[in-house]
């Protein structure tokens, strides 16, 4: 099973992610997590990367679906993906459709998590993430057990520089002009649904499970 989450800035497309891949047993893809690592590993991807993912632009096709398909050739992702925030346009979507037609694969499901603005905004604005294992907590909806520390490996909490609300406005002016189009994309293919992202995490996550028809999957 292959599936998108969809989503704007902030909709806890990451969130989401890491909790249905693990309860349906799939890989775990996020574009903008190996943009950071490369990042922060100083490779040639990440010099590359930096200055959009600063300016909240798209960083240009050809690094982005290079470095995905890299990443989808891996053994872990026969069985099936989880992808967050990959597809970005159309694109990417055209590209990722071909590699999987390859395999004799394709995207079974794309999940819109909708989110208001004002919702969005507040989010973002207190977020931190793991500098290690790029995790997401909140100041005050998903605090660490330990202040500056991740839950899950100890590593060092961070505040995204692209979190600073000017480039927020901007990967939303982005998001609406590159993005969004792919709703539209994936709805007359057949495969959106909609899901309700307010809320807490866990109903969220309820919603996303069944609205994937795997409602048993969860205990
Ligand atoms: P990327 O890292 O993909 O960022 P994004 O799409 O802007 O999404 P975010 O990670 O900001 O939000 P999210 O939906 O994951 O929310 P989260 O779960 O953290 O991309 C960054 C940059 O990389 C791009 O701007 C671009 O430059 C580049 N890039 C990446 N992919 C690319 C591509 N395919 N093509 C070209 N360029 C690309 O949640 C947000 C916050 O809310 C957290 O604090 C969380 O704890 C909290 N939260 C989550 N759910 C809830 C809830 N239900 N209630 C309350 N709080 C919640
Ligand atoms: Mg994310
Ligand atoms: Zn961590």
């Amino acid at each position: 099973m292959n599936i998108i989450l969809l989503g704007a800035p902030g909709a806890g497309k990451g969130t989401q992610a890491a909790y249905v891949a693990k309860r349906l047993n799939l890989a775990y893809i996020a574009t903008g997590d190996l943009f950071r690592k490369a990042v922060e590993q100083g490779t040639e991807l990440g010099k590359q990367a930096k200055y959009y993912m600063e300016e909240g632009k798209l960083c240009p096709d050809e690094i982005t679906i290079g470095m995905l398909l890299e990443r989808l050739a891996n053994p872990d992702c026969q069985t099936g993906v989880v992808f967050d925030g990959f597809p970005r346009n159309l694109n990417q979507a055209e590209a990722l459709d071909k590699a999987l037609a390859q395999q004799s694969q394709g995207i079974d499901k794309v999940v819109y998590i909708k989110v208001s603005e004002e919702e969005l905004l507040r989010r973002l604005s207190g977020r931190w993430v793991c500098r290690n294992c790029q995790a997401p907590y909140h100041i005050t909806d998903f605090p660490p057990q330990i202040q500056g520390r991740c839950d899950k490996c100890g590593g060092e909490l961070y505040q995204r520089p692209d979190d600073a609300t000017p480039t927020v406005k901007k990967r939303l002016k982005v998001y609406l002009a590159a993005t969004a189009p792919l709703i539209d994309y994936y709805t007359r293919l057949g495969k959106l649904v909609e899901v309700d992202g307010e809320g807490k995490a866990e109903k969220v996550a309820k919603r996303i499970i069944k609205a994937l028809g795997k409602g048993d999957a969860v205990s």
